[in-house]
């Protein structure tokens, strides 16, 4: 008689995220982020926001770009993988891509991420990330970088089904408690996040199919 070995259990928590995926469009992972990486990117960025060395984020994209303070407020700092932190973050992001690609055969191609700072007051109203007019940004992924968060410092992201409707009530209210990480397909999960009590932390990220419109890199941002 053949031994059936057990799965890993880091091998049954990827095949939540891709049922997830599939079933939904979208997928919680509380305490998934590896430890001495949640404790990397937080290091770095608590470094950056001392230095405020973040950008205002915008809205929208080319010529649509606009810096709407009604719809986001929060700063951002590109990720480019020049500090270990950084490095050993998108090798982890690559090895998640290996697995959403081989279980969805989605193509995803491309990876961009950016450390997302929401002082007391910043908030992100209900969007979808991929703009309109181009099938770009595919798959999203958040990792919140918190210590201790409480539900009353707010920041919470709300999340709501495809296709639901401005007055529908969210599916779910997910508190950015550090380590956590969500999933959602970027073109038809509408999501937001609440006005924070507390700076909040996280590395906001997505995978593209396509980098490239029109035959140039789209200079998104
Ligand atoms: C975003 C976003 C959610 C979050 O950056 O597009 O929706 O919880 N972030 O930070
Ligand atoms: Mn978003």
């Amino acid at each position: 008689m053949t031994a059936i070995s057990p799965p890993l259990p880091g091998e049954n928590r990827l095949g939540a995220i891709v049922d997830d995926l599939a079933s939904k469009g979208w997928s919680w992972q509380p305490g998934f982020l590896p430890d001495a990486l949640y404790r990397a990117l937080r290091a770095e960025v608590l470094a950056v926001d001392a230095l405020d060395d973040l950008a205002p984020a915008g809205v929208g994209r080319d010529d649509a770009f606009q810096l709407d303070r009604s719809i986001r407020r929060s700063r951002i700092a590109w990720l480019d993988g020049s500090s270990p932190a950084q490095a050993d973050f998108l090798a982890w992001a690559e090895q998640l891509r290996e697995t959403i690609n081989r279980a969805l055969m989605i193509g995803l191609f491309e990876f961009e991420a950016c450390y997302a700072v929401y002082r007391p007051g910043g908030f992100y109203d209900r969007h979808l990330d991929s703009f309109e007019g181009a099938r770009n940004r595919v798959v999203s992924l958040v990792v919140y970088l918190n210590e201790d968060w409480q539900d009353g410092d707010g920041g919470a992201l709300l999340v709501w089904p495809e296709g639901a409707g401005e007055d529908d009530a969210p599916e779910a209210r997910l508190v950015p408690e550090g380590g956590g990480v969500v999933f959602m397909l970027s073109e038809t999960i509408p999501h937001a996040v609440e006005a924070t009590e507390r700076t909040r932390y996280a590395v906001a990220a997505w995978w593209r199919v396509n980098p490239s419109v029109g035959g140039r890199i789209d200079p998104l941002a």
